[in-house]
């Protein structure tokens, strides 16, 4: 089919990970399975206006954040065009200007690549099946997910949801280390509607890119023992989501993001992400847990920031206890409240 102009419009949203991925091989193979919560309203939302141009040369884009022209991020969209033009042919031979936009506040630490890589890769699929309108939904997605990987590996895991597995792993059927998807189980009530509360501790870059982290686990003395343990807890965290077991749930999650942690601090160079603020809202929320009998964990990405999950039935207390106290050791008292979603939308 032949097509001159088109717009699409995406909304994609980030991801929280249960099992962390940290390490991996080129281009974007993960060393182990993970495993993420998909969020709902941490979200970007972004265009594509393909127009076809008279001579396909080279892949040629501008780039919008909020409504401004945005130089910054233009060589990683640009890597992201070059990694994916074996797989898409067609961006050759369209100039195309991007508009993006997040939800959440400029700056605010919490990961964009997830969301907008993953936009970008919808929108990019919205083309393609108008090129070829037999494709399925779910060719698509799996196409969407496989070219976000090339981005960002855990933007793989953002085009579905709620429970999305990227990595090969024996006990998730049809599980890739190419693209994410879909938790193939039954997952127990408790964990449907899962809250999660990002408290905002650090709203600056980070010192230490995620890149150059993956990068530390070459040569890393727990490398391998860390990769094994990964695969090995993502089989009990799939047992633990169909059976429901709470307490269990709380303990994986926990050590899985000091684990994460344990590996920036045992690189070479070592580094660390945490703040002061970090562990006097880990070590309030074991108290709280103690105290209210409570089932409010906490994870944390590769950053500072503190992510606060709960069951649905805890909200009001938590989110009471949240503003109360937790606030306080937030940057201005921010914090954003989300639940886990199902996905990529098209607007
Ligand atoms: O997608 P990347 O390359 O930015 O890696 C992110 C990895 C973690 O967020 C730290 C863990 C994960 O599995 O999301």
């Amino acid at each position: 089919k032949h097509i001159n102009n088109a717009s699409f419009t995406w909304q994609t949203p980030s991801n929280i990970a249960l099992v962390k991925y940290w390490g991996k091989s080129n281009p974007q193979i993960p060393k182990n399975a993970s495993i993420s919560f998909t969020l709902n309203n941490c979200h970007t939302i972004t265009t594509i206006e393909f127009v076809k141009k008279e001579k396909s040369e080279e892949v040629s884009f501008n780039l919008f954040f909020e409504g401004k022209p945005k130089e910054e991020f233009k060589p990683k969209i640009a890597e992201f065009f070059k990694r994916i033009q074996e797989y898409c042919p067609y961006i050759f031979e369209y100039e195309m200007t991007i508009n993006s936009e997040n939800s959440f506040p400029h700056s605010s630490g919490i990961a964009s690549s997830a969301s907008g890589l993953s936009a970008i890769a919808m929108c990019l699929m919205s083309l393609e099946q108008e090129l070829n309108p037999d494709l399925s939904v779910e060719s698509i997605n799996k196409k969407a997910s496989f070219l976000a990987r090339l981005g960002s590996g855990s933007a793989s895991r953002s085009i579905e949801g709620p429970l999305v597995v990227w990595g090969e792993h024996p006990e998730i059927e049809g599980s890739s280390d190419l693209y994410g998807v879909q938790f193939p189980f039954s997952i127990n009530p408790i964990f449907e509607n899962y809250q999660d509360v990002i408290l905002l501790v650090d709203k600056g870059e980070k010192q230490v890119s995620s890149t150059v982290g993956h990068n530390l686990m070459h040569n890393h003395p727990y490398a391998e023992n860390r990769f094994k343990q990964a695969n090995e807890n993502l089989c009990k965290m799939s047992k633990i989501l169909q059976e429901g077991s709470i307490k269990e749930f709380i303990s994986l999650v926990e050590s899985e993001a000091l684990t994460l942690h344990a590996m920036m601090l045992t690189s070479n160079p070592y580094f660390i992400l945490m703040k002061p603020n970090t562990l006097e809202i880990i070590n309030k929320i074991w108290e709280y847990r103690e105290e209210n009998n409570s089932n409010i964990c906490f994870t944390l990405d590769a950053g500072a920031n503190v992510h606060v999950l709960f069951p649905e039935n805890e909200r009001e207390n938590v989110i009471q206890f949240i503003d109360s106290q937790l606030s306080n050791y937030c940057q201005k008292n921010h914090y954003i409240c989300d639940v886990a979603g199902f996905g990529a939308k098209k607007r």
